[in-house]
């Protein structure tokens, strides 16, 4: 089993709409026997969270619902899972401060590199204190980017 855990800041918005798509992307592949994902967040305001409301409706409105509950990511992850995905730079920085020892270090990488479209440290920015505009741009970088995170998974592991 390959294990992907997206990680934010509040485990609320970003983190379960990338892990939303993941999955669908992953059922509709036929890989939810090889490909697990999760979603965890840096801070702990809201662990025991259903996701925000708003990053709900812009998922549902895409046929995508999301049905996490907020938890927080610990060093201990970084042993359950192959790709730690961040979602900004900040995120990032975190895990890579958390990370107990180079192999944990080379697990994290920010979404958006996974869009080979996007500029070279793009991030999916925090979209809490904004209007819902910023949840379907959300939603938008995260399928873009779980496209590619999935492409790049199937020739890792040769899953075809
Ligand atoms: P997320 O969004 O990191 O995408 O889940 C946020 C949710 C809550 C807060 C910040 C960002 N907050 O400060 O409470």
């Amino acid at each position: 089993m390959v294990r992907v855990c997206f990680v934010c800041l509040g485990n609320i918005c970003r983190s379960p709409t990338a892990e939303g798509i993941m999955q669908s992307l992953i059922r509709d592949a036929h890989l939810h026997e090889q490909i697990d994902v999760d979603s965890a967040g840096l801070g702990a305001y809201h662990v025991g969270a259903p996701p925000d409301r708003r990053a709900k409706e812009a998922s549902e409105a895409r046929g995508i619902g999301l049905n996490s509950r907020a938890r927080q990511f610990t060093a201990e992850d970084f042993s359950s899972f192959d790709y730690v995905i961040a979602m900004d730079a900040e995120n990032r920085q975190d895990l890579l401060n958390l990370a107990p020892d180079g192999e944990a270090r080379a697990k994290v990488h920010l979404l958006r590199v996974f869009d080979l479209t996007a500029p070279a440290d793009a991030e999916v920015p925090d979209p809490y204190y904004g209007g819902p505009h910023g949840f379907d741009n959300v939603f938008d970088m995260c399928q873009v980017a779980c496209q590619g995170l999935l492409q790049t998974i199937r020739a890792e592991y040769q899953f075809n």
